[in-house]
């Protein structure tokens, strides 16, 4: 598989010039804030995003100014999106080190995360970049509202699979598709194009997610995310869904018995963990994301071949197979 180096390979040199682009941007005058941004440009990302921003645009000939500025916007909302979501998933860890809530505390780290989207507004607003502010304020309020949507789940363990897909479509996706919109339009290409576009997004966003929720069934530590917290938030994710709704009435009760208990051990969350592995929910998730996965290239194969084409085919293998 190719490893994100040789992803970026066609796009490394904007992917470069973004870096101090996107460092312009953390700058505060405030000293507290100031650490902030410097402890949050130390660790900085796999940067997906803008990697997605700029290949759609150069899938399309054309990486234009309007193109780093997309990036650099969506790089600022995501950051702000994962501060705010480790004070909302009550998360220590981030990236391999403590979360902004951990050293901070709440009240620091959504402040903090306010900034980040009040800079983005401000990047926008300064190049007067009107429909990139359309096309992200859109995704960032989607990326609320799934949040909500999940939440409002999880209080009531009510969540089927039709749920899952909506809950992140709007947490997850949204941004993802914001990012390949935003590339293609930077870019200038018509309708049509952009239309596959948000296609494209929208499947590798979905793919993404439950990538993501599967790292939370390993046990042996997933690179800089604790393992089991999303059970420990019962939080709903597909593979949990599916062994819910395919394992016998007396396990089901257990696990949602389990799920309920305001304080969960170790010991409920490894057994969690166990009830989920032997009902086949892993694999599950698995061959639902591999889906997704083949629906990108399905939708790829409609765009022009070049190194881009190569890179966004590479990154799809990536995101379903990636370690972190
Ligand atoms: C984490 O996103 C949040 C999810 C949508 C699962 P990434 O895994 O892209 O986060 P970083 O920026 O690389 O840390
Ligand atoms: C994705 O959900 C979070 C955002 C879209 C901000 P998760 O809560 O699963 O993400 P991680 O696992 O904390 O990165
Ligand atoms: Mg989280
Ligand atoms: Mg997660």
């Amino acid at each position: 598989m190719a490893d994100l180096r040789t992803i970026k390979a066609p796009i490394q040199a904007e992917i470069d010039e973004f870096q101090g682009y996107f460092r312009k941007y953390l700058k505060s005058d405030t000293r507290m804030l100031d650490l902030i941004m410097f402890y949050l440009l130390k660790q900085k990302g796999k940067q997906i995003r803008p990697m997605l921003v700029f290949l759609t645009a150069k899938l399309y000939d054309k990486i234009t100014e309007h193109t780093f500025r997309a990036a650099a916007l969506i790089e600022l909302m995501h950051t702000a999106s994962l501060v705010h979501d480790d004070v909302v998933d009550e998360s220590d860890k981030r990236r391999g080190f403590w979360s902004i809530n951990a050293i901070w505390k709440n009240k620091v780290a959504v402040l903090a995360g306010d900034f980040l989207l009040a800079k983005g507004l401000q990047l926008a607003n300064e190049s007067h970049e009107y429909r990139l502010l359309d096309i992200i304020s859109k995704a960032v309020g989607e990326m609320s509202e799934g949040e909500l949507l999940q939440i409002e789940k999880a209080r009531h363990l009510n969540i089927n699979e039709q749920t899952y897909y909506e809950v992140i479509k709007k947490k997850t996706a949204a941004l993802m598709v914001a990012c390949t919109v935003a590339g293609a339009v930077s870019a200038g290409v018509n309708e049509t194009d952009v239309e596959l576009m948000r296609q494209l997004g929208e499947n590798i966003g979905i793919a993404f997610q439950i990538r993501d929720d599967l790292f939370d069934y390993e046990v042996n530590g997933i690179f800089g995310k604790p393992a089991g917290n999303d059970l420990r938030e019962r939080k709903i994710t597909l593979p949990l869904i599916y062994a819910l709704q395919n394992s016998p009435a007396s396990d089901r009760k257990w696990a949602i018995k389990t799920l309920r208990k305001k304080e969960k051990n170790d010991d409920d969350i490894a057994r969690l963990m166990q009830f989920v592995r032997d009902a086949g929910g892993l694999e599950y998730a698995e061959n639902a994301m591999l889906r997704f996965a083949d629906k990108c290239k399905e939708i790829l194969s409609k765009t022009p071949d070049n190194a881009a084409h190569q890179s966004l085919s590479d990154l799809i293998d990536y995101t379903v197979s990636r370690k972190k």
